[in-house]
């Protein structure tokens, strides 16, 4: 990227011209890498509040306007009009494919659907009652050694084929490690179904029952998965990107950013809303919550709400309050009791002058939960979900950082505050 012109960086008396760079959206950027090299100086940016990690064309995030972006495309249009398996054509490859793409790419994704054999012993030697997103973790990473001839990233047929098996075997493994969690038998994949389709049949068939998946159910979890597909340098995918840079083998990479979206501040929050929501339990215990969340001596969040980029609103959350609409009324359940206390939560938070002034709206979190309760999926599976959804996003991420010409290992500097100068004989004989 080349710059039209310069930032001027003064220090005492000495000046550094730094080239500011221009993206096609967003803000410009200062390119500060030769800041150290030239001004032995660093910067000081915790959380990277301010610092853009790398360049990047996959997604966009526009946190002022509310907008999300996969290629250039509104996710609305996306989430309405795509599928999810088409948008992991348009995150990995860049474009939205032709129909014969689609096809192909839909058969290649299909085809590896089941996991090695040897990898049931593997889910085996869990505790039984293990958090789903404890297996997935584990499970992902030992991909690399069930799968060790797609491991070297140098070579992008293998990087391409250990992209394809994430993506294909991702849903198995997370209703594996679902039915693993409640002691029902593993389900083998359907090749016949939908992307959500089979993956809603492996977690909820039973062997002696038949099951049969509502068409409406699993379009919105299709959404669902659109929907968290991919969300530009958030905390799992600069994790990815870390991990990546060092030349660490794919799967590797993928179970540092499953492990990293686990936290409640992250991916974990979908979980931690719908808990609070029943917590809540009804809509006049809503003010006591909303006093707790304004209290600095109380550390409570109301989870599901504020977000680093989105200053505005979620534009996920938006859709996926219509979304939670649908599912319950389709469900004949329009009067869920959880939906009602979110939305009164909604309306009397984006009213209250705590939540306006520190622009908090409901994230992706918020709504997501409640879908996903709805559709019959227990808590504990909400993250591994977005797990889920997310794999497209960060193996994307990951690709383009590979084949980025600029690759290095990432590697932060600090600002180091503690002791010097110590002298082990003078601590030890005072
Ligand atoms: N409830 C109450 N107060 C909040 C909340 C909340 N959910 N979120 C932020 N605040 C307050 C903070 O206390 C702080 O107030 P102060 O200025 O008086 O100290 C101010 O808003 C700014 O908060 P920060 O933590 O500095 O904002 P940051 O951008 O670092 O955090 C985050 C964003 C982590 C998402 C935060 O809003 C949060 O913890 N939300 C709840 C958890 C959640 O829903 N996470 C999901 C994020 S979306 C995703 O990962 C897919």
């Amino acid at each position: 990227m080349n710059s039209k012109r310069n930032a001027t960086l003064t220090v005492g008396n000495k000046k550094y011209e730094l080239p500011v760079l221009s993206p096609s959206a967003g803000p410009d950027a200062i390119d500060i890498r030769k800041l150290y090299s030239s001004a032995n100086l660093f910067a000081y940016d915790p959380g990277f509040t301010s610092t853009a990690s790398c360049q990047s064309t996959i997604t966009f995030v526009d946190g002022e306007a509310g907008n999300l972006l996969y290629r250039g495309y509104p996710v609305e249009q996306l989430a309405k009009q795509s599928s999810f398996i088409e948008v992991c054509y348009l995150l990995l490859y860049g474009n939205l494919p032709s129909a014969e793409e689609l096809e192909e790419f839909e058969q290649s994704v299909t085809i590896h659907t089941m996991v090695h054999d040897q990898m049931t012993n593997f889910f085996r030697g869990f505790r039984r009652d293990a958090h789903p997103m404890a297996i997935i973790t584990g499970v992902m990473g030992a991909m690399s050694a069930f799968y060790h001839d797609s491991t070297d990233i140098r070579d992008p047929m293998q990087r391409e084929i250990a992209s394809i098996r994430m993506i294909a075997k991702l849903p198995t493994i997370v209703a594996m490690a679902f039915k693993y969690s409640i002691g029902q038998p593993f389900v083998f994949p359907k090749n016949r179904l939908s992307y959500a389709a089979n993956f809603m049949r492996m977690c909820f068939k039973v062997p002696c029952e038949s099951y049969k998946v509502q068409p409406a159910i699993s379009r919105a979890l299709d959404r669902i998965f659109i929907l968290h597909a991919d969300h530009e340098q958030n905390a799992s995918t600069s994790t990815v990107r870390l991990a990546g840079s060092s030349g660490a083998n794919p799967f590797a990479c993928i179970a540092a950013g499953i492990a990293c979206l686990w936290g409640p501040a992250h991916g974990g929050a979908n979980e931690a809303c719908l808990k609070m929501l029943h917590e809540i339990q009804s809509p006049d215990r809503i003010p006591e919550f909303i006093k707790r969340a304004k209290d600095p001596s109380d550390d409570f969040r109301l989870m599901g709400f504020g977000h680093r980029v989105y200053k505005n609103f979620d534009p996920r959350a938006k859709i996926l309050k219509e979304s939670a609409d649908e599912i319950l009324s389709e469900l004949g359940d329009a009067d869920n009791p959880i939906l009602k206390v979110a939305r009164e939560l909604e309306r009397i938070a984006v009213d209250d002058e705590y939540f306006r002034e520190r622009r908090l709206y409901p994230n992706v979190d918020f709504y997501s939960g409640i879908i996903l309760s709805a559709i019959g999926f227990p808590t504990a599976m909400f993250t591994p979900i977005f797990a889920l959804s997310r794999t497209v996003g960060w193996i994307s991420q990951w690709k383009e950082m590979i084949a980025d010409p600029a690759l290095k290992i990432g590697r932060p500097r600090q600002m180091y505050i503690g002791e010097t100068g110590r002298n082990y004989d003078e601590s030890k004989n005072p």
